[in-house]
């Protein structure tokens, strides 16, 4: 368990350095996404979403961005994390390296898997490269050649996806490989040979070779396709290795993360045919499962490039029911799921060689929802009327929505259920209830949360213009911290930057914003915090002002608080009347005291 943690483990003070000697600027033009000068800022079109105005701000001298389109913002790290589906230690290793700073190195053991796994990278790369090579050259592969032409496939595909060949002898890459200097073993790990009774043997030929990258674009594994129905299976597949693992790989997901990201959506098909042939009629958000079902893990994978997926099923797509009850899972990993279903006998790539690509968005873009799905297809397949098959219905559904994410979500589909199954919305929530739905998630709270973001009340106004100043001017925190407690903000997103805030100030040292955003462990605070500090920061005379104006304020909003609730325990106990009275009486007072002299408060 520590191993690994240790081996995790970059210490703070080389993060700084990287931080620090990094230009966000540059990484960004690196990036791929083009800046101009715009006063003392850098101005561009956002990656992050389609726009024609250029409403993305870099600022050199606080070493952050933020986009005003999209509210999308951070600093060199969460760049690169959203920009390239980079995980921190990810980001952080590429931008050591770029510095040529080393990272302190891990454990023998991990250095040696490090050794075995890029040895292990460098023979797929060869075997691309070989199979690659066969299909475009040799006489044999005339066969494989006219296979994908019949197909559709154009040869800029062939090329783009490293289409491959293996030919029909047993021991070709055997020989090819050994000859380059990789070893037997190493061929048996890579999984591209068996090492059985008859000696080495090639695991595929006489097959066309997809190579399967990982979401990197380093490839891992192939799926062999072979030319005839005789040849049996359809499709062969490498098994796993330490560099496979089928539940944590989806096809093209290398070439279609950009898209993914642009458009905020993947389409999920499940053969690599599908998505080839989407991708190469414009299609290029598309990633394959290859025939398995959808692992949480490849929700994981998915989540941190779009945040939702439309799965394409067959229109023939047997046992239905049953495939998309484990999606719950999925759904669980906060990815939201949608489904689209093709004509009865149409996969995804005959779909849109027949129909073309536009007839396969559109139908993507009706895609329904899961929730929408399960019922429908509940009310298609039974008795719907009767009263048992209801009620089993009620209880299936009810458990795909314990798992939702979203709040106002989950209001919308139960009243969404209640309509189309003419039971009470009372009901479901009930039926919620009974299988652990925690009491904040009821209608009214909901409706509560879902008001929330629209309009602040006039107490988070106070609350967030005190931390936008704080953050603006640091220095101004240890006076604030004193008095208010982190909890006192109403918002519990506001309570968290200021906890943040709270515990990186001490009476020494001023806060390190920058540090901030990268520890900010929520996307939108970081987004907030560089907002924030992308504003021309106010004199400091002004922001002492208007630091206690805010406290003065909040104080007022403490005190009819407690006022409250002396009120409300006076009603409902009947204590000592004097004992209340008394305490009303200077509460008033203090509040009298507040706003007659507000700047006293702060001073003291
Ligand atoms: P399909 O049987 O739907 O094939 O399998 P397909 O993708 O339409 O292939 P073509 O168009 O006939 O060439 C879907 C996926 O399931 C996996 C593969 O990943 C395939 O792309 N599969 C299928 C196998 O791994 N082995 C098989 O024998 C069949
Ligand atoms: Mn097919």
């Amino acid at each position: 368990m520590n191993t690994a943690r240790t081996n995790n483990y970059i210490p703070p003070d080389t993060i700084d350095e990287i931080r620090t000697r990094t230009n966000i600027v540059e990484v960004v033009s690196e990036c791929g996404v083009p800046l101009r000068p715009a006063g003392r800022d850098y101005k561009g079109l956002c990656p992050f979403h389609d726009e024609k105005t250029p409403s993305f701000t870099v600022s050199v001298q606080k070493q952050i961005f933020y986009c005003f389109g999209c509210q999308t913002g951070g600093n060199v790290i969460s760049f690169i994390q959203k920009h390239e589906g980079k995980s921190f230690r990810e980001t952080v290793e590429w931008l050591a390296e770029r510095l040529n700073i080393s990272l302190p190195s891990q454990d023998a053991r991990e250095v040696a898997n490090r050794k075995r796994f890029s040895s292990l990278e460098d023979l797929n790369r060869f075997a691309v490269e070989y199979y690659h090579q066969q299909l475009l050259t040799e006489g044999a592969s005339t066969s494989a050649r006219q296979y994908l032409k019949h197909r559709g496939v154009h040869p800029k595909t062939v090329r783009f996806f490293q289409l491959g060949y293996a030919k029909s002898g047993r021991r070709d890459l055997v020989k090819v490989a050994t000859d380059k200097g990789f070893t037997i073993q190493q061929l048996v790990d890579a999984g591209l040979i068996k090492d059985e009774d008859r000696g080495p043997q090639d695991r595929f030929w006489n097959r066309v070779l997809f190579p399967i990258c990982n979401e990197r674009g380093v490839p891992v594994a192939f799926g062999g396709r072979s030319l005839s129905e005789e040849h049996q299976p359809k499709y062969l597949n490498s098994p796993a290795t330490v560099l496979y693992d089928k539940s944590n790989l989806l096809y093209n997901l290398d070439k279609a993360r950009q898209s993914i990201y642009k458009q905020q959506r993947v389409l999920l098909v499940e053969g690599y045919m599908d998505a080839l042939m989407l991708y190469q009629s414009g299609i290029e958000n598309v990633v394959a499962s290859s025939g398995t079902s959808l692992s949480e893990n490849h929700a994981r994978l998915l989540k941190r490039f779009a945040p939702e997926v439309v799965i394409v099923y067959d229109g023939d797509a047997s046992g239905l029911r049953a495939a998309h009850r484990g999606l719950d899972r999925v759904l669980a990993e906060g990815l939201r799921v949608r489904i689209a279903l093709l004509p009865a006998g149409e996969d995804p790539d005959s779909f849109t060689r027949q129909h073309g690509a536009d007839a396969f968005t559109e139908l993507t873009d009706r895609a329904i929802n899961l929730i929408e799905f399960q019922i429908q297809a509940a009310i298609q397949q039974q008795d719907i009327h009767r009263i048992d098959v209801k009620a089993q219905v009620v209880r299936e559904i009810t458990e795909t929505l314990l798992n939702l994410k979203s709040r106002v979500e989950l209001s919308e589909y139960v009243k969404y259920t209640a309509r189309e199954l003419h039971v009470d919305a009372g009901v479901i929530w009930q039926e919620l209830r009974d299988a652990g739905l925690k009491e904040e998630q009821t209608p009214q709270n909901i409706r509560r949360a879902k008001r929330a973001p629209e309009k602040l009340s006039p107490r988070a106004q106070v609350e967030i213009q005190l931390i936008e100043t704080l953050i603006q001017s640091p220095s101004l925190i240890p006076q604030v911290k004193s008095k208010l407690h982190y909890q006192v903000f109403t918002e519990p997103r506001f309570s968290r930057i200021a906890q943040l805030l709270w515990e990186a100030s001490t009476d020494e040292e001023s806060v390190d914003i920058q540090a901030l955003i990268s520890e900010c462990p929520d996307e939108q605070l970081g987004a907030l915090i560089s907002n924030t500090l992308l504003r021309r920061t106010p004199p400091p005379n002004l922001q002492q002002a208007r630091v206690e104006g805010c406290l003065s304020k909040l104080r007022d909003f403490l005190l009819q608080d407690r006022e409250q609730r002396v009120r409300s325990n006076a009603l409902a106990e009947g204590t000592d009347e004097m004992i209340i009275l008394r305490e009303l009486v200077e509460l008033s007072n203090e509040r009298r005291a507040l706003t007659t002299h507000p700047s006293e408060e702060s001073e003291g």
